[in-house]
């Protein structure tokens, strides 16, 4: 229902119990429509990790990997300076050519827009009050309430609990549409299945969020108008007059570093300064406020991939016990999704990104994965309904796994020998967004 401008009424056994859902607030501005995209698409050569990293350093947002190539989304000014560091160009078609007219298809209706997010966590949490609840972890740039649904026996809302915490976060970036599903879908799972006796432990002894959309100005310019913009940033307008921060480059952790540009008009642009943008801001409070959370998983589209830190450095994190545990999940994560795992920076360097910060900062065991599909060309940010269900299956045992591990992650340490698979070079169409 993602073209659907519905605003669904609350369920009747709603009751707002808890004061911990503020009302709904009328939006400062609407999504508004960015300059005529002139963004090409655009394939190279790239050998190695060195050709992906010249490219991503002159502002390519490198989105697919490929035996000997890869290939991405740069504006023309991008395109230029890559050129000058060497990037040989295969094919560049633009994008408004290739993906502008693409009216939002009907078969995509099982998506979630903001307004349908949040009557379905509203449902959510009405269905369960005994062990669901639901709050707002702040405000985006255009005044939408960033919505977390909460679930845990014994504790609502805001409330403190000093059971051992997990976060599941979705849609830093605009057009990742099946990284809002997957969240919701699990935390629609682990409700739908309370009776279930590992679930009920974990509901017992857990205490689990789901922030699907962080980015939900992002979503909505998205998909404004019935056609999909490959919108990736957030809505903030910059000095330039452009518009968007990639949120995934604007936490605090190594901010301003390599891979993440300092140019506004970048698809990878990485904000004025640390924590400029109301939504990383709204995770940086969230997990401030909850020092109980041990473990977060961070879903982005596309490329199948388990990523660990660090992301803006090269090096292994120094605490190699955690670097076992580290490499122990994602290993035991790949298998059970056949996504595959590695060093985030494996994939090329970016600084900045949320794992970085909140495993840097705070401790926090932090995964991001790249969802279905493996490339742009199996339907890349716009896989279609189809895939959600599958998707989501596959991603259940890995999310069960690692609420299960919050209470103590080390204590994947010792499947560190599973084997972690070299680097993308070797990984088959691995993209990267
Ligand atoms: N592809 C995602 C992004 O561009 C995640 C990248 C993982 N982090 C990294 N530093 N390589 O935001
Ligand atoms: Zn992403």
């Amino acid at each position: 229902m993602l073209l659907a401008a519905n605003a669904a009424a609350l369920p009747d056994s709603f009751d707002g119990r808890g004061g911990e859902v503020p009302p709904a607030v009328t939006l400062k501005a609407p999504a508004s429509a960015i300059a005529e995209d002139i963004r090409l698409w655009v394939e190279f050569e790239a050998p190695d990790k060195a050709a992906r990293q010249a490219a991503v350093d002159a502002g390519v947002s490198v989105e697919e990997i490929k035996p000997g190539a890869a290939a991405g989304f740069a504006s023309p000014e991008a395109l230029e300076r890559a050129k000058d560091a060497g990037l040989k160009v295969k094919t560049k078609v633009s994008l408004r050519a290739r993906f502008g007219s693409l009216d939002f298809p009907e078969k995509d209706a099982v998506y979630h827009n903001y307004k349908e997010l949040e009557s379905a966590l509203r449902s959510l949490a009405a269905s369960a009050p005994d062990l669901a609840s639901m709050i707002s972890i702040g405000k985006s740039t255009q005044g939408r309430d960033i919505w977390a649904v909460r679930l845990t026996k014994g504790a609502r809302g805001p409330q403190r609990s000093d059971k051992p915490g997990v976060v599941f976060l979705g849609t830093h970036h605009a057009r990742e549409h099946l990284s809002t599903e997957v969240p919701l879908l699990i935390a629609r799972h682990l409700v739908e299945q309370r009776a279930d006796a590992e679930i009920a432990r974990l509901l017992e002894t857990r205490d689990i969020y789901f922030i699907p959309m962080v980015n939900p100005d992002g979503v909505e310019y998205d998909i404004e108008g019935g056609k999909y913009h490959m919108h990736r940033k957030n809505m903030s307008k910059n000095a330039d007059g452009s518009t968007g921060v990639d949120l995934n480059r604007n936490y605090a952790w190594g901010w301003g570093g390599q891979g993440a540009s300092s140019r506004p008009g970048d698809d990878t642009y990485r904000g004025p300064s640390a924590f400029s943008e109301p939504e990383s801001r709204a995770v940086k409070a969230f997990v401030e406020a909850r020092p109980n959370l041990k473990v977060m998983l961070s879903y982005h589209t596309f490329s199948e991939l388990v990523l660990y830190p660090w992301g803006g450095s090269d090096d292994a994190i120094p605490d190699a016990k955690a670097l076992a545990a580290f490499k122990g999940m994602a290993g035991e994560m790949a298998k059970m999704t056949g996504y595959t795992p590695m060093q985030s920076s494996d994939l090329y360097v970016a600084t900045g990104d949320t794992c970085d910060w909140a495993w840097g900062a705070k401790g926090i065991f932090a995964f991001t994965f790249e969802l279905t599909p493996k490339s742009m060309w199996d339907g890349g940010f716009y896989p279609g309904a189809g895939v959600v269900q599958r998707v989501f299956q596959a991603n259940i045992r890995p999310a069960l796994y690692l609420v299960d591990l919050a209470d103590d992650p080390y204590r994947a340490a010792k499947e560190a020998a599973a084997v972690v698979a070299a680097p993308s070079e070797t990984a088959k169409g691995a993209a990267a967004q």
